[in-house]
């Protein structure tokens, strides 16, 4: 026996070994962690259970029978973060590269149909030169296995994924199927093509980090959600993420202990709309005095940034928000806040987090440029996403809450629970000068003095729509309430709402306009 019990170690030895020590110190060299450094960092200590340890590939082209790995590429497994469990696949660049081979699918897809069926999130950690090259369409079939499964997967478990090293092809795709994306700056990158092929077809010179560096994807494309500067903060940020999701769909985010001492009054916010309703404001400092201390965690910080959006914690009690963002862009909508905003929403959706909206909205942003890239159909998955969201749903309208935006940001129309304004909010069709514009053109043109005119006329609308009192008449705002009493009103309200039940009618699914 105690010769077989040392093979079986000198087996788990070889494993740990991954391509061997020079590769591991190139990884090193590299400032990126091994696969397994990276499951370390990211459990429970000593909760990690491997699952696939010895599996090797069965290629036979190339002589690759006399080059395997146990292993062959990826760690798998399951183990706890925070007591709570997860599964993980970490791939280990030190064998081909990470690359993807039938067997090292096989190993992913067997985790994804674990995690899927006892319900527990699914991290991902990618490192990888993508398809394994020497197994051809073999490598190509086990990526669509993956793919397929992110998607069943999808909305069931939360599906996360960390990229940690070179990601490209067709393997982008798995990620982006996923909830949420963090890249590490500097040492990842992510492309369909790389920047050879695309010098050749568009010869555009651009290197890989301009192409599909972390910064790119976190501020031009949106691929990534968040930008890490180091490996570190990418896992950190995967815990704090999971914090406040549940296992699954069927489950509610846990709630922490808190300390009912912080629900008292926010003086502050009675003091942070400007008085010139056209002046910027920050609406973090609102997150920031509405949130429990410390709590929010911003997801897509540096992409459309004029909506914010992230998570928080209420009492204890996760919550997703949607806020404008009049410090940039005046906070208006366009194509990438509405779709950002549109795919957040329908994750807290999925995952039973609540959603606080912060509105503070001049319109949709007018032009060509908006206007023939489509914001017809991209607002419109803003309006799709808050209209099917069965989640509880509370607004508070800051200031302006013009035109089309007031119903796009979960107004009561579409579905929203409690809507409260502040005295400052000013609701209406559009800005009292551009009512007045309209409404008031032949008076105006035919005026002696057609400033002094508009200007009139211009007060006269403002003095009947930009303030609360027209819509709280209707019941369209349950409650003009003070800055300052928002926080225990919210407290209140979410706790009033948290046995909400609403079923949309029975179908398939939906058409989002995509
Ligand atoms: C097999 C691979 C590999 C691959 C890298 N390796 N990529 N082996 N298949 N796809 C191996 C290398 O041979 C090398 O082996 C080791 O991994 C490390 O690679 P290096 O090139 O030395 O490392 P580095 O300089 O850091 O460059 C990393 C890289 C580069 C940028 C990822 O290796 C590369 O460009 N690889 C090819 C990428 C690619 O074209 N993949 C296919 C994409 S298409 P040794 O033995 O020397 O350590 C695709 C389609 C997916 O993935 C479609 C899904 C639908």
């Amino acid at each position: 026996m105690d010769n077989k019990i040392s093979l079986l170690q000198d087996k788990i030895k070889e494993a740990h070994l991954g391509g061997g020590a020079a590769r591991i110190e190139s990884q090193h060299s590299k400032g990126k962690l091994t696969a397994r450094e990276r499951i370390h960092f990211l459990l429970d200590e000593g909760s990690f259970e491997e699952i696939g340890m010895l599996v090797t590939h069965r290629s036979t082209d190339f002589g690759m029978e006399t080059e395997k790995y146990p292993g062959d590429g990826v760690v798998t497994g399951y183990g706890n973060i925070n007591g709570r469990l997860v599964y993980v696949f970490s791939q280990d660049f030190t064998v081909f590269g990470g690359s993807l081979s039938e067997t090292h699918a096989e190993k992913i897809c067997k985790i994804m149909d674990l995690a899927l069926q006892n319900g527990a999130p699914l991290i991902g950690l990618n490192d990888s030169g993508g398809a394994r090259i020497q197994e051809g369409v073999v490598s190509l079939g086990g990526y669509a296995d993956i793919f397929y499964r992110n998607v069943q997967a999808s909305g069931v478990i939360p599906q996360l994924s960390a990229i940690m090293g070179p990601c490209a092809g067709g393997a982008v795709y798995s990620p982006a199927i996923t909830d949420f994306i963090l890249m590490v700056e500097h040492t990842s990158y992510m492309f369909v093509t790389g920047p050879s092929v695309v010098k050749t077809v568009t010869h555009e010179e651009v290197s890989s980090e301009e192409l599909g560096g972390a910064f790119t994807h976190a501020t031009k494309s949106g691929v990534t959600h968040f930008a890490c500067a180091n490996e570190l903060e990418a896992i950190n940020h995967v815990k704090r993420l999971l914090s406040f999701m549940p296992q699954n769909c069927e489950e509610r985010p846990a709630a922490l202990a808190y300390d009912s001492s912080q629900d008292e009054n926010r003086p502050l916010l009675d003091q942070v709309i400007p008085e010139n309703a056209n002046q910027p404001y920050d609406v973090r400092t609102v997150i920031e005095q509405l949130g429990d201390e410390d709590s929010f965690l911003e997801v897509h910080k540096d992409y459309a940034e004029n909506i914010v959006v992230g998570f928080a914690r209420l009492a204890g009690r996760s919550i997703g928000i949607v806020a404008n963002q009049p410090a940039y862009l005046a906070g208006v909508l366009d194509i990438n806040a509405s779709t950002k905003a549109a795919r957040f929403v329908r994750f807290c959706d999925c995952f039973n987090i609540p959603l606080l909206v912060l509105e503070d909205v001049p319109g949709f942003l007018p032009g060509t440029d908006q206007e023939w890239q489509g914001i017809i159909t991209n607002g419109a998955k803003l309006l799709y996403a808050f209209s099917e969201a069965t989640v509880p749903r509370i607004t508070v309208i800051l200031r302006k809450a013009y035109g089309g935006a007031y119903d796009v940001m979960n107004s009561k129309h579409i579905g929203a629970d409690m809507n409260y304004a502040w005295p400052s909010a000013e609701i209406a069709v559009m800005g009292a000068k551009g009512a007045a514009e309209i409404i008031f053109k032949k008076e105006i043109s035919t005026a002696a003095n057609p400033a002094e005119k508009l200007l009139e006329k211009e007060q006269l609308y403002a003095g009947i729509f930009a303030n609360p009192y027209r819509a709280a008449e209707r019941g369209f705002v349950d409650e003009v309430i003070r800055p300052s009493e928002t926080r225990v009103k919210l407290i209140k309200a979410f706790r009033m709402l948290e046995n909400k039940v609403v079923n949309n009618p029975r179908k398939k699914h939906g058409n989002i306009p995509l």
